[in-house]
């Protein structure tokens, strides 16, 4: 095959042809990142401030990450898990200790590790728990993302990802979010398994529950024997300003989801964590996956990990955090165009003035991907920004110019 440089019309042409239309990306084509930085095929350089949904919370093409991932490469990448292979031990080990668990089930994608979240929940709640077969009952809360498969959108309330897609997983019950009351009711049945959530809920739009909700959701669970689920996806590794974001309230979840920068946005790497009586419960052939555990996921995760740790990326989320937020504030206080900002470390999100007719929010995004930053919608009028968390003092700065010129410069 003759290597073209497409241009970016040609690029995009391809992909409208011949890709399924189940995207609906910003026209820019990108060739290269480095850090916080993305380059496009004309050269044009942009901050990076969806961090591919918070998967390059370490920057992109890290040294350390694609070092330890060629060294690997270039030795043993894939031998299932019908043989024992010489990264995955020490990788359970390292990131058992890390997160402070007995023990880890790999997977690939985000939404495997719901899956396996849910699968592991219900197996104890009929060993170990003893709900009568097939009674099992997992609370969901409202607007929760956890991905596409039928199993994840059986427990969405967003009606374009559900519609025309049923019949749906049933043992599902759906309570508002940030509602202690609604959970004490949906409690009460004998039957319930485990409860599972966001910390901060991502794709709904960054919406932070009120201070104190986690922990007495947790407590409550614990009081009636449920399991509470954490799916840390989007809010963990780092990103929120603690390494988890449960941990912003003490919370230990009995079954923790982690994905995207498990592997720094190099490669799908998912993670279940949980203690032996839960655990312990799966046994040979009841759970598994071709690539889960590959010693080149392993070999990557163990680098994206130490790269958290050592660069002390929480700490860098939660002062830069602050520093976007304020920015942010004097923006709503001086624009009636952006009516509230809101978040945790660097997972934020900046509510725009719009309606569907004026669509503003993808505006303001095609405006600042004009000035050089990268940032979408979620939601119609909300736009998530969520830069890598090596990001500078004087880098945030500069980015919060091009975000407050970009929304007051957009009719
Ligand atoms: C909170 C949360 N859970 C799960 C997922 C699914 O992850 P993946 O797309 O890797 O399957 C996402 C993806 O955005 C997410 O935000």
């Amino acid at each position: 095959m003759v290597q073209t440089v497409l241009s970016a019309q040609e690029a995009i042409a391809l992909e409208e042809k011949y890709n399924a239309h189940n995207y609906h990306p910003l026209p820019v084509v990108l060739t290269r990142g480095e850090g916080v930085h993305l380059w496009d095929v004309e050269g044009k350089r942009y901050y990076d401030f969806l961090s591919a949904y918070s998967a390059v919370n370490q920057g992109h093409c890290h040294p350390r990450i694609i070092n330890a991932l060629i060294e690997q490469a270039q030795k043993l990448t894939l031998t299932s898990r019908a043989f024992y292979n010489d990264k995955l031990g020490e990788y359970a080990e390292y990131l058992t200790q890390y997160f402070g668990y007995d023990r880890v089930l790999p997977m690939n994608t985000g939404v495997e590790g719901g899956e396996t979240a849910l699968k592991l929940c219900r197996k104890w709640a009929y060993q170990v728990k003893g709900v009568p077969a097939n009674e099992a009952k997992i609370i969901f809360v409202r607007n929760n993302f956890w991905g596409r498969t039928l199993a994840a959108i059986s427990s969405s309330t967003d009606q374009n990802a559900k519609n025309d897609f049923g019949p749906y997983m049933t043992g599902y019950e759906i309570i508002p979010y940030n509602d202690l009351e609604a959970l004490a009711v949906a409690l009460e049945d004998k039957n319930v398994a485990g409860f599972m959530l966001e910390p901060i809920q991502g794709e709904a739009g960054v919406v932070v529950p009120d201070e104190g909700y986690l922990r007495k959701a947790y407590e409550m669970c614990h009081a009636k024997r449920v399991l509470f689920i954490a799916d840390e996806v989007q809010t963990g590794i780092a990103r929120t300003g603690k390494l988890l974001a449960c941990d912003h309230e003490q919370v230990k979840p009995d079954i923790l989801i982690l994905g995207k920068a498990l592997s720094g946005g190099v490669m799908p790497v998912s993670a279940v964590l949980a203690n032996d009586e839960v655990m312990l419960c799966l046994k040979p052939g009841q759970h598994g996956s071709t690539f889960g555990g590959n010693p080149l996921a392993c070999a990557v995760a163990t680098a994206a990990l130490e790269v958290v740790k050592d660069e002390n990326l929480p700490a860098n989320a939660e002062l830069m955090g602050e520093i976007f937020r304020n920015r942010m504030q004097e923006l709503v206080n001086k624009t009636e165009k952006a009516v509230l900002v809101r978040g945790k470390g660097l997972l934020n999100a900046l509510v725009i003035n719009d309606t569907e007719a004026s669509d503003r929010a993808w505006n303001v995004c095609m405006k600042m991907s004009e000035n050089g930053l990268l940032a979408k919608p979620t939601h119609g009028n909300i736009i998530r920004f969520a830069p890598p968390l090596v990001i500078t003092e004087s880098q945030i700065h500069e980015a919060c110019d091009i975000i407050a010129h970009s929304v007051l410069t957009t009719e």
